[in-house]
């Protein structure tokens, strides 16, 4: 059997994602803010090394696969530091014990988000491997009133990290497929309330159409997931996969 860790584990897509793994007889170790195998805040550095250090003491220092799944959805610059120097610290952190592992792999989840307007300010000092400067510009688009903004930047920094970061030594030259899943939207404790308000509604629903099957629930994300991190998975790397009803097709059908 193999040994994953899913951070962001306690709720919606991570905690999906870790039930399928464990009905397949894998041995998920969880990690979330406050409960699960694993208590550490991602938004923190101590957090970051304290999800290192427990995930080597629950393992032996060996892990078959990773999922990075935790993140929030707020208009601040904690978005940016938990959806991509979270997931960045998740999965470089635990390179080494993937590279101890079985036919190791790794997903972080993204989102259709970052196909969405982003503020290239963040991205890029996000890319740079800047906090500092990310919290910074973050914090910029906020007071210029465009905190939708970080959502999709962090979103589209960490797709754009894995994309780069899948065909290094230290990813492909390593043998361990690093891929991101970009969902549509989902029904989780992250989206109700912004389901729940009509007039958010209207506004979620313009900007992610879903023709197929429309809203999701956690369930329809966890397979695809799941088969990225499995040893079936032998040949795609650095691919943002989206899994959201034909929205990516709807917004940008005509690229390639
Ligand atoms: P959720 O709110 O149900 O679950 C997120 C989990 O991450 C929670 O258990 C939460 O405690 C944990 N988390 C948040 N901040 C953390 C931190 N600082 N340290 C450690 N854990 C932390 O949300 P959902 O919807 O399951 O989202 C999971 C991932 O999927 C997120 O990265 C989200 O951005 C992404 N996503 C969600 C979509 C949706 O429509 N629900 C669409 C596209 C992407």
């Amino acid at each position: 059997s193999r040994t994953c860790l899913v951070t962001g584990a306690s709720s919606g897509i991570g905690h999906a994602t870790a039930s399928l793994l464990r009905r397949r007889g894998d041995t998920v170790i969880a990690a979330d803010l406050a409960d699960g195998d694993i208590r550490a805040d991602l938004s923190t550095a101590e957090g970051r090394a304290e999800l290192v250090a427990r995930a080597r003491d629950l393992t032996g220092g060996r892990l078959d696969a990773v999922v990075a799944c935790a993140g929030v959805a707020h208009f601040d610059a904690l978005t940016v530091k938990v959806n991509h120097f979270g997931a960045v610290a998740t999965l470089d952190g635990l390179r080494p014990l993937l590279a101890a592992g079985s036919d190791p792999r790794a997903v972080v989840v993204g989102s259709v988000d970052s196909v969405h307007p982003t503020d290239p300010a963040i991205v890029a000092a996000a890319l740079a491997g800047d906090e500092t400067a990310a919290v910074a510009a973050a914090r910029a688009a906020v007071d210029r009133g465009e905190g939708h903004l970080v959502y999709s930047s962090s979103k589209a920094a960490i797709s754009r990290w894995v994309r780069r970061a899948a065909v290094t030594d230290d990813w492909a030259g390593a043998g361990v497929p690093l891929n991101a899943v970009a969902p549509g939207v989902v029904v989780t404790p992250l989206t109700r309330p912004l389901l729940d308000d009509p007039e958010t509604r209207v506004l979620v629903e313009r900007s992610v159409p879903m023709p197929l099957h429309g809203h999701a629930r956690p369930e329809q994300i966890a397979p695809l997931i799941a088969w990225l991190t499995s040893r079936e998975n032998t040949l795609v790397t650095g691919q943002v996969v989206f899994a959201d009803g034909g929205a990516d097709a709807v917004l940008r059908g005509d690229t390639t």
